[in-house]
């Protein structure tokens, strides 16, 4: 034998014991050790591999196996024969293997300038929409996670399960399934005085998946998108990426001003928009407006986003009704999630489309994802029906408002002298404004370093000049985590 085919099957025996997996067959730990040294070029382009007989005699394993491991290292393209004289390592397949195996163990960091695509450049760079992972004083928009009735999710999963064989392991409705947008349908029309028919409804994994949907369908790279100024980053970064140029509308304590909007980019395709409780300030769009925005988008032939997110908590009166019901024209797609009403580990959310829009939307959404589980669609379709949905909002209105007020009562004895609070009628979280002129992106850090979560409100403004101030959350937190999340906060208010 060579002293190359020697070095060979040296380098091989090497690989394989330090990778060998008792789990694996022989035949695959000897065909993962040669494609590790073909990646890695102890074996280089062009090299020859011993014989079968050789390295089966030097591995001490059989001629089968040393045959099985070359027959697949030939299919995945690694290795190419050659009638009577061998088999012999590719060129190519080493070059594009060896860079993919490089990144995938971090040894070379990606640099996006460099690898992405214009299209994933912007991506890349708007940050996308991660969400906190652990809930802490003063976590927004997090339902109280402890008190979802678990004992009857559980019981309904358990019925559901004993049913999920057959046909139900199958694909799903990328439309998502029957009885869940029945059920939707029937709640939207009583709850939120949304007009529409089970076919309008889209099911999806979550409101940020309908508003990328949106604007991939509805507006080209460079058109422009009213975004309530400040607003929601989900839907700034959803909408920059697409390319689409993001028009900063104002928001006063009226809402959108609708005006602004018309003068600054009368022909945008889409205006974003969340009448029922602004994110962040938490105003109400009044009437007035709401009217003027439905009749520039007929007008004009543009579609407006209504993304309710969390109306169902109210705590003064009942909350106003869907803009979507109000519209005469189908210029409006409603967007709705169970995140905050269930929990957002469900991940499940809706769309209602226009007629017209309905099976390009279907169509975008097989793109996607294909469709959300079907199981989890039907067990929340169950929760609804048994009347659990409406008991546990019922429960929850009472439990957030209480916490609500015990947070406000709080920081009116404790912190009146920094902080102002925005509108307070509904929703999960708060605005706190600071009375003083402060960099509130600064302070969230220093509030971070002593366990308090408190999202700045400047970041949320496109615009100069920016209110200083935070989110503050209370629904998911006991009055304990509240009363000691108040306690590090004025201490560290009263350092400044
Ligand atoms: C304005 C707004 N829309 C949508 C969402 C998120 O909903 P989802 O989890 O369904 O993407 C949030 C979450 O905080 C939000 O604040």
């Amino acid at each position: 034998m060579s002293k190359k085919a020697n070095q060979t099957s040296a380098a091989l025996i090497t690989i394989l014991a330090s990778s060998k997996d008792d789990g694996r067959s022989l035949y695959d730990n000897v065909y993962r050790a040669i494609r590790k040294a073909i990646l890695e070029r102890h074996l280089p382009p062009g090299s020859r591999l011993p014989s079968t007989r050789v390295l089966a005699g030097d591995l001490n394993v059989s001629r089968n196996t040393v045959e099985s491991a070359y027959a697949q290292l030939e299919a995945e393209g690694f290795t190419r024969p050659h009638v009577g004289s061998g088999t012999y390592v590719r060129d190519v397949v080493v070059q594009r293997s060896g860079s993919v195996q490089k990144t995938a163990v971090g040894r070379r960091p990606m640099n996006p300038q460099e690898t992405l695509s214009q299209r994933g450049k912007l991506i890349w760079s708007t940050g996308g929409c991660p969400e906190p992972l652990q809930v802490r004083a003063f976590s927004a928009g997090m339902p109280a996670l402890e008190d979802f009735p678990t004992e009857i999710w559980q019981r309904l999963c358990s019925r559901r399960l004993r049913s999920m064989k057959g046909p139900m392991l199958g694909y799903g409705n990328p439309q998502g399934a029957d009885q869940l947008r029945s059920v939707i349908a029937q709640y939207l029309a009583t709850a939120r005085g949304v007009r529409c028919i089970p076919e309008q409804i889209l099911i999806l994994t979550s409101s940020q998946q309908g508003l990328d949907l949106c604007v991939r369908l509805l507006a080209d790279p460079r058109e422009m998108v009213w975004l309530e100024d400040p607003g929601y980053l989900g839907a700034r970064n959803a909408f920059l990426a697409s390319g689409a140029t993001v028009v900063p509308v104002p928001v006063d304590d009226e809402g959108l001003q609708v005006s602004v909007g018309t003068k600054k980019a009368p022909k945008a395709r889409l205006a974003y928009v969340t009448p029922s409780h602004q994110y962040p300030t938490g105003v109400t769009l009044s009437l007035n407006r709401r009217i003027a925005l439905l009749d520039w988008a007929e007008a004009t032939k543009a579609w407006v986003i209504e993304d309710d997110y969390d109306s169902e908590f109210h705590y003064a009166g009942r909350p106003v009704a869907a803009i979507q019901g109000l519209a005469a024209s189908d210029r409006v797609i409603y967007v709705g999630t169970f995140s905050k009403v269930m929990f957002p580990n469900l991940r499940i959310a809706y769309m209602v489309v226009p007629p017209a829009l309905i099976d390009s939307f279907v169509t975008g959404r097989s793109l996607l994802d294909g469709h959300s589980p079907t199981f989890f669609q039907s067990v929340l379709a169950d929760f609804m029906e048994g009347g659990h949905f409406a008991v546990h909002l019922r429960r929850m209105r009472l439990l957030y408002r209480a916490r609500r007020d015990f947070l406000l009562d709080i920081a009116q004895e404790r912190l009146s002298n920094w902080l102002e609070f925005g509108a307070l009628d509904g929703g999960l979280q708060v605005p706190a404004y600071c009375k003083i002129p402060i960099n509130d992106e600064r302070f969230s850090k220093r509030a971070s370093s002593v366990g308090l979560e408190l999202p700045p409100i400047s970041k949320l403004y496109l615009t100069e000049p920016a209110k200083p101030g935070w989110i503050v959350g209370f629904s998911a937190l006991t009055p304990t985590q509240i009363s000691s999340g108040m306690d590090r906060l004025s201490e560290l208010l009263d350092t400044l």
